[in-house]
C-alpha cells in the first residue's frame, strides 16, 4: 500500500519498542526471584487521588457522558484557570485555556493551527521524540540544535538566534524537558522570547511537567512572561492520569477561534468522563495529595542520581524537575562489553532485568551515549534496581 509521505516521515516511537521487549523479557522472567523493573516509561506510578475517582464514578452515574463543548467544559476551564492564580500567581482567563485529549493533542492543534509546509520550528537536541514529529505531521520541519550540559540541554536565545533563517517560524521548547528533567533558566526564557517576537515568531512551550519542580529557581510558568507564549500542559504528570487522555493549553486570543475550529473537527471534544474527574483534581484535598507525591518524587530523585553516580552511570546535569535521569553510559557499556547506549539498555534488560530508554529516540547529539532512567517508580523498586545494576556493572 503506498503511504503519504508525512506518514513515511514519522519515526517509530523508539521508547514504545523498547517496552515491547522489555514486557517480552519481563514474561519470561515473571516467576523468577528478579522480576523486571520497569524504569523506562515516563509515567507515575501513583494512580488519580480518590476525590478524581469518585467523581468519574459519579459522571458515568448521573450519565454525564454526552459530548461537551470542544474547548472543553467551562467550568474545568474555571478551575484550570484559578489553579494558574493561586499556585503561580498568574493571571490567566478561562476565556485562553483549551482542554484537549492530553498534551499530545493540543501540541497537534497548535501545530496544525500555526506551521505551514515547509516552515522551521527551533527545537533542542535531546527532546521528548513526539514534539519534532507533530511538527512534520503539519508539514513543518523540526529543526534539532544541539544542546550540552553546560546548557542545561535546552536553547539560549543566542542559539537560537544563530539558528533562525528566512523559513523559522518558532521555537518548540520543553521545560522541564523529557528526557534530561532540567528547565530554562526564567531570564534565559524572557530572552528567548523577545527575540522570537521579535522576529514575528512563535513560542511554544510544552510545560507537560509544570508543578512537578524540586528547585525555587525553576518552576514558574512561561505564562507569567507573555500572554503571546502558547503553553501546552496536561493532566498526565503532576495530576497522574496518563491514561485519561485530558490536556490543555492556554493561548494568546487571537488563537482560540481556529482552535476551536479545528478541534470541533478534529476530535468534537476531549472524554467527558475525564473532564468531570478532573474538576476534583483541584480540590485543597487533592492538592495536598499531589504535594505530598511531589515530595516523594523529589526524595526518589536525591536518592537515586548519587547511586548512579557511584556505579558509573554519571547524570552531568541534576535534574530540576519531571521524574527523569539523562545518565552517560559510555563507560559502563564498554565495561560490559557492548557499544553505546541502545545495546547497554538490552544489557541491562537482559542481566540486571532492569528497563531503561536508550537515548536514540531523543535525538541524535550524543543521544547514542546516554539512557533515559524514569524515576516515576517506588523507592523500594528504585533500591532494588540500583542494586542489580551495581551488581551488574560490579
Ligand atoms: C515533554 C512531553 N510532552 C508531551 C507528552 C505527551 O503527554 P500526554 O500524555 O499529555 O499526551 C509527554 C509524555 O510523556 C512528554 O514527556
Amino acid at each position: 500500500m503506498k503511504l503519504s509521505r508525512r506518514a513515511e516521515r514519522i519515526e517509530p516511537f523508539y521508547v514504545m519498542e523498547v517496552a515491547k521487549a522489555a514486557s517480552q523479557i519481563a514474561r519470561e522472567v515473571a516467576g523468577s526471584a528478579s522480576p523486571m523493573i520497569f524504569l523506562n516509561i515516563g509515567e507515575p506510578d501513583f494512580t488519580a487521588p480518590p476525590l478524581v475517582q469518585e467523581a468519574a464514578e459519579r459522571a458515568i452515574r448521573d450519565g454525564r457522558t454526552q459530548y461537551t463543548h470542544a474547548l472543553g467544559l467551562d467550568s474545568l476551564r474555571e478551575r484550570i484557570s484559578g489553579w494558574y492564580a493561586q499556585r503561580f500567581g498568574v493571571d490567566v482567563p478561562a476565556r485562553r485555556i483549551v482542554v484537549t485529549a492530553g498534551a499530545s493533542a493540543a501540541l497537534q492543534l497548535a501545530c496544525l493551527a500555526l506551521i505551514d509546509a515547509g516552515d522551521e520550528i527551533l527545537m533542542p537536541d535531546p527532546s521528548y521524540p513526539c514534539n519534532r514529529h507533530f511538527v512534520s505531521a503539519a508539514e513543518g520541519e523540526a529543526v534539532l540544535i544541539p544542546t550540552t550540559a553546560q546548557e542545561r540541554y535546552q536553547l539560549s536565545a543566542a542559539k537560537v538566534e544563530a539558528h533562525w533563517g528566512p523559513r523559522t517560524r518558532g521555537v518548540l521548547l520543553a521545560s522541564p524537558s523529557n528526557p534530561t528533567g532540567t528547565s530554562i533558566h526564567p531570564d534565559e526564557l524572557r530572552r528567548i522570547h523577545a527575540f522570537v517576537q521579535g522576529r514575528g515568531g512563535i513560542t511554544l512551550l510544552d510545560e507537560i511537567y509544570l508543578g512537578l519542580s524540586y528547585e525555587d529557581t525553576f518552576g514558574h510558568t512561561a505564562l507569567a512572561i507573555d500572554d503571546q507564549v502558547v503553553s501546552i500542559n496536561s493532566f498526565s504528570k503532576y495530576f497522574n492520569m496518563t491514561g485519561w487522555r485530558l490536556g490543555w493549553m492556554v493561548v494568546p486570543d487571537a488563537l482560540v477561534p481556529a482552535l476551536e475550529r479545528l478541534a470541533q473537527n478534529l476530535f468534537i471534544c476531549p472524554s467527558a468522563v475525564a473532564q468531570y474527574a478532573a474538576l476534583a483534581c483541584f480540590a485543597p484535598e487533592s492538592i495536598a495529595e499531589y504535594e505530598r507525591r511531589r515530595s516523594e518524587f523529589k526524595a526518589r530523585r536525591d536518592w537515586f542520581i548519587p547511586q548512579l553516580q557511584a556505579m558509573g552511570l554519571p547524570v552531568p546535569v541534576l535534574p530540576d524537575g519531571a521524574f527523569y535521569a539523562w545518565a552517560d553510559c559510555r563507560e559502563a557499556a564498554r565495561h560490559l562489553g557492548v557499544e553505546g547506549s541502545w545495546d547497554f539498555a538490552f544489557e541491562a534488560m537482559k542481566r540486571a532485568h532492569v528497563a531503561v530508554t536508550p537515548g536514540r529516540d531523543f535525538g541524535s547529539a550524543e543521544t547514542s551515549r546516554f539512557i533515559r532512567f524514569s524515576t516515576a517508580n517506588s523507592m523500594a523498586q528504585l533500591q532494588e534496581a540500583a542494586a542489580r545494576l551495581k551488581g551488574m556493572l560490579g
